[in-house]
């Protein structure tokens, strides 16, 4: 047992309570109220408890990095330049195949105790720097080991269609993840997942149909990149197929966005990305709440966005989309929950839900947006242990 006693303030899914105490037992949130008795006695006065954040997007598993096209994009190149100069999605891919399976789980490691202590309890990784069946496996069975060996939940997606590789031709390339790398991954039981980068010049919207209608028959739902770069259909095809989720959507169309209100999918901002752009809007999240999506957030960590901090999202979800504190904290936990189907479990904190919690070294939530830069996570409790 152990108790978090007499915080400032708990993050409660309708609301805050002051000074108030939360008992956790056997991992899960036993009781939340005043005057609460037992356990191991954690002070939290003055402080805030939140649930842990949800990274319900994240490319965590890469090998290398590219800093050099920092400078590229201070010049003015856009995504499709820097990936045209031997940048991009593809330079990733080379470096992530030439890396062993103890390479890439270290390199990877590293990032996800960044994202502990900045207070993320459970993430989504995404493979998609493999490319070919031996080495999309190689980063699915990266994640299976990381899921075992860290404190951090980690729930796999399979993205083959991140690009097409080198040497191969676009219909080859897509016969071979519908053929051979799905049936794959779903005997080995290696994504629950999984998603497809539909936009120009990767994958067209009736190529990321087939690729995702194929991956349902292989036992995965649904996830799309959608509408990052131009208006393309994504958030449409998102309803359509009935996808869990549509991330990105900087470009949603308000038809696209209509349709995903209606069908029930969750929008995944991500506003790090037009943040390390230099280019592009944010997306339209009050424009998406007020249709009724519901708006999740994630850091997109990957060689290009590179970030494993949920609170600067949160930052950046006020200050640069209009989201409010309690918004911005809702999507980096029960709507990014929601995102990875995990809503039942973790992304709030409420009586039986799994103790995955925050102690925050500020009197409220607010201060998550309004103290910025700074690592305001003081204590992480995962599964109701301080780690
Ligand atoms: O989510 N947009 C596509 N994929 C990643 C970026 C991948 C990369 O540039 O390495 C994303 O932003
Ligand atoms: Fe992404």
């Amino acid at each position: 047992m152990l108790l978090i006693k007499d915080a400032s303030e708990i993050f409660l899914p309708n609301g805050v309570q002051k000074n108030a105490s939360i008992l956790i037992e056997d991992g899960r949130i036993k009781k939340i109220g005043k005057n609460l008795k037992g356990g191991k006695t954690i002070n939290a006065r003055g402080k805030t408890v939140l649930p842990g954040f949800v990274d319900c997007h994240t490319h965590t598993i890469f090998a290398g990095s590219r800093e050099f096209e920092l400078e590229m994009k201070l010049n003015g190149a856009s995504y499709e330049d820097i990936a045209k100069r031997g940048g991009g999605i593809n330079y990733t891919v080379r470096k992530t195949r030439d890396a062993s399976f103890q390479q890439l789980f270290n390199e990877s490691k590293k990032r996800l105790d960044r994202m502990l202590e900045y207070g993320t309890t459970t993430a989504e990784i995404k493979s998609g720097y493999g490319l070919d069946m031996k080495s999309e496996v190689k980063i699915l069975k990266v994640a299976k080991k990381l899921n075992e060996k860290h404190e951090i939940d980690i729930i796999p997606t399979f993205l083959g269609a991140h690009a097409v590789p080198p040497g191969i031709g676009k219909e080859e390339y897509i016969e071979s993840i519908i053929n051979e790398m799905m049936p794959e991954i779903e005997k080995s039981k290696l994504a629950k997942f999984c998603d497809v980068f539909c936009e120009n010049g990767y994958f067209t919207v009736d190529e990321s149909r087939r690729i995702l209608q194929a991956g349902k028959e292989h036992g995965m739902v649904p996830k799309i990149h959608a509408d990052e770069f131009s208006s393309g259909g994504g958030a449409e095809l998102a309803a359509e197929m009935g996808a869990i989720s549509a991330d990105h959507l900087l470009m949603a169309s308000d038809e696209g966005i209509k349709r995903m209100a209606m069908a029930g999918v969750n929008a995944v901002l991500l506003p790090t990305v037009p943040f390390s752009l230099m280019q592009g809007r944010y997306a339209r999240a009050r424009k998406m709440m007020e249709e009724g999506v519901r708006v999740a957030l994630a850091t997109d960590l990957n060689p290009n966005c590179w970030n494993e901090n949920m609170q600067f999202v949160i930052q950046l979800a006020c200050f640069k989309m209009g989201m409010t504190p309690r918004e911005a904290i809702n999507g980096a936990t029960i709507n990014a929950a929601r995102a990875i189907g995990m809503e039942k479990e973790i992304g709030s904190i409420e009586e039986g839900k799994r103790a995955d919690l925050l102690i925050i070294d500020a009197p409220s939530h607010v201060f998550i947006p309004y103290h910025f830069g700074v690592n305001l996570v003081e204590k992480v409790i995962k599964n109701g242990k301080v780690v």
